[in-house]
This record gives C-alpha cells, structure tokens and sequence, in this order.
C-alpha cells in the first residue's frame, strides 16, 4: 500500500489523537499535511514536533501568532492559519484523506468544502450528516467523493454490507448497537440527581465530553440512526437500537433471507478508525483483537423510550426532515454545553430539546448556508436567554 497522505479536522480531541496513534504505529503508511484544532495548543504544539504537517489551523488568531513563533524556535517549516478560513485552507488542499474529526456542526461547512474539491472524506462527524445530511450526500454523490463512515457502528455495517453487490432492496433491518450510557439501569426517580460528572463517565468507550453527554442521553443513537439513514440510503422503517451492555457487537445486518451478518470488534476506536484510514484495503492491526472464547456473554435488550425519550425525539426529528434534524441537533448542541456549565439539569436537555423543536418555524433548507444559518440562530437564541 503506498503511504497516504492525510490531514485531521480536530487533532487535538479523542477521535483526532487515536488517528495520530495509528499514524505513529504505522510511519510508513500515513504522511500527515494538515492538522486542524480548536483551542487545545499545549497539545497541538506536541503534535506539531512530532508529525511535523505542512499546514496547520487553529481556532484563534492570537493562537496563530504564538504558533508561528513557535515553529520558528523549532525550526518546523510550517504555514499556520487560523479561524474557518484556515480550515478551509486544509479542506482545499489535496491529500488523499481527509478525516473530518471535529466536533458539532462546526464540521459542516469544511466537509461541503472538501467535497467540492473532491477529496475523499473519513467522516466521524455524525452532526454534519445529521444537520445537512440531503445537502451533503447529494453532493458527494454529484462529485463522486466516497464518504467514509468512523463512528463505530456504521463502519461496522458498512463492513456487513461489503461482501453484497446490491444494498437497500435485499435489506430487512440494519441495528445499530448502543451500551446503553452509564444511566441504562438507574431508576428514573433518581435521574434529578444526575450530575455532568456522573454523565461524563462512559461505561465502556472513553470519548470527547459531547458525545459522552449524548450517549448518557441516548441522543448519540439517535443521531447515528440518521447518519446510517444517510449514508446508507436506508429508510427508517428498516433502522432498530438494540442495547448492547458489552460493546463487542457494533451492527447486525439482516438480509431478507433471514440471514444476518454481525460485526465484532474490540472496544477500542482506534479499529474503525483504522478501517476508514486504510479503505477499501485492510492491513495487520498492532492492537490487541479480541479473544472470542473469552467473552462469556453477549446481551441485547429493547431500548427504554420511557426513561430515554430522546432516543425517539432524534429519530422522529430525522423522519420529519426539512429543517427537524437541523434543529434538534443544533438544540441540543447548545443544550449540553448549558448541562457541562451546570446551567441546566440532566432532566431539563429533554424538555428544553422538545420546546424548540416544536417552537420553531419549520421548513426545508435548500443551501448548506441556510443549514448553518438554522444552527446560528438556534444556538444564539438558546445560549442568550438560558
Ligand atoms: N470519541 C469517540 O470515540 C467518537 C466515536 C464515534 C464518533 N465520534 C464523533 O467524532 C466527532 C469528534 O468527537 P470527539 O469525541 O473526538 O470530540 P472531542 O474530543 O471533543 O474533540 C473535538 C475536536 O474538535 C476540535 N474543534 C472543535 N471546534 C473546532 C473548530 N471550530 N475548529 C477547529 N477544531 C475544532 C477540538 O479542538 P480543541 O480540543 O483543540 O478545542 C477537538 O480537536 C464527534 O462528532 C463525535 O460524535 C467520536
């Protein structure tokens, strides 16, 4: 396999630095161009000596200036940039992937960008697909540009699906998989006490703080049913949640013969990850897979709708289309950075996610500019007056 040259969106957070891992254990396989990050500069200038990339953004200009004296301590040759004009200096600039790892629809805007320039996505935004998902994919689709799937269970069932030639007809049902968050058998007359600490704590992936809120939510799988919608031109009717405490099985496909195709990996990103980098080819992990005979139970439960509404709010918001899917994730976008300041309760994301959602002026964007002025206002109007 010749080495690929690659640039990161969002370097600097969990998703980024496992794909920075895989690059470190396989030198030859990977050359990194660009590296995009927020605010996080200790780490960024870590990752500056020891990847050495060609460009390099950063949120914030005064952060800009104080990179650029640092590559000129250290000698590093390289241009630094900041704000979205620097992101859309990386998404124009041509590598062979582009792994979309920023988080929120923050990602919208430079993944429109490196679809127009045809570079080949490795998307683990799910809140791109979420938000602009008809835009974004009728675009790729115009411009031949593959998108990749990263999140865990679409990886999974794109592997699932590898092995047929024709896909929606011959497919009775595709589940995605969900642990079911730290809060799966907490009784929901103590969910008053739920407390950002308690909600940041995974059960068995170690993730960014958005995503880990949502998954306590159970808001991350209702947003990876859209993403799967999306990208697998799949209707909902034929999407199912199944809670899986284990976290091994990540997707079940079923054929409408009745056989069905699970797909087994370990708890460790770093494998789907892995598999979008080195798409369609696949070469020898140097991590540790799993030990079938050691893995003494694998369970799958209903999803709870009761104590976990949002799961189907998600799912019922992506079936409206239009402007829904927009809304909710941009509701509740804002909604958990109000939770992670301790602005609101864990019971209120729900009421306050379904107030908006309701409250709002529907209707169908046309532009990716009309998603994000969606996004704008609802973030504005939440974070002004909570
Ligand atoms: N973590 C997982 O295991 C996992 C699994 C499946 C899917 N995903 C999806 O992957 C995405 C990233 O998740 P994560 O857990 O890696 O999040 P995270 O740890 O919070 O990292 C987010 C990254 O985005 C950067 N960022 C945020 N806003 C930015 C902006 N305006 N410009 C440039 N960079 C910006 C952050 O930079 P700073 O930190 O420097 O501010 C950070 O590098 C999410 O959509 C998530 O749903 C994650």
């Amino acid at each position: 396999m010749k080495t690929k040259a690659i640039s990161i969106l969002g370097c600097t957070g969990s998703i980024g630095v496992q794909t920075l891992d895989l690059v470190r254990h396989y030198p030859d396989a990977y050359n990194v161009i660009g590296l995009a990050a927020g605010k996080n500069i200790t780490l960024l200038k870590k990752q500056l000596l020891e990847f050495k990339p060609k460009i390099v953004s950063i949120s914030h200009v005064n952060d800009a200036k104080e990179l650029t004296l640092f590559c000129k301590e250290n000698s590093l040759m390289i241009t630094i940039e900041h704000g979205e004009k620097g992101l859309e200096t990386i998404c124009k600039n041509p590598v062979d992937l582009l792994v979309m790892a920023i988080v929120g629809t923050a990602g919208i805007k430079p993944t429109y960008i490196a679809i127009q320039n045809k570079i080949p996505i490795a998307l683990a935004c799910k809140e791109v697909l979420v938000s602009a998902g008809d835009l974004i994919i009728a675009l790729a689709k115009k411009n031949n540009v593959p998108l990749i799937p990263v999140d865990s269970e679409h990886a999974a069932t794109q592997q699932c699906l590898a092995t047929q030639n024709t896909i929606a007809p011959i497919i009775k049902t595709i589940t995605l998989t969900a642990s079911g968050g730290p809060f799966w058998t907490l009784p929901h007359s103590e969910f008053k006490d739920i407390t950002k600490e308690k909600a940041l704590k995974h059960p068995t992936w170690s993730m960014g703080n958005k995503i880990s809120i949502d998954s306590s939510t159970m808001v991350n799988k209702g947003l990876e049913i859209i993403e799967a919608h999306h990208l697998f031109n799949i209707s909902y009717d034929k999407l199912k949640v199944s809670i899986h405490r284990q976290s091994i099985v990540h997707a079940i496909v079923e054929f409408i013969d009745g056989n069905i195709l699970a797909h087994l990996s370990p708890t460790d990103m770093r494998f789907p990850i892995q598999y979008a980098l080195d798409y369609p080819y696949k070469k020898q992990t140097k991590f540790k897979g799993l030990d079938i005979n050691k893995l003494s139970a694998l369970t799958f439960e209903e999803p709870d709708n009761t104590r976990f509404p949002l799961l189907n709010i998600a799912i019922e918001a992506g079936k409206q289309k239009g402007s829904y899917p927009a809304v909710f994730n941009a509701a509740n976008e804002a909604i958990v950075t109000l939770f992670l300041q301790d602005k609101l309760t864990f019971l209120q994301i729900h009421t306050f996610i379904e107030d908006i959602l309701a409250k709002f002026n529907h209707f169908i964007p046309k532009t990716i500019e009309d998603i994000i002025d969606i996004d704008t206002q609802i973030k504005h109007d939440i974070l002004q007056t909570t």
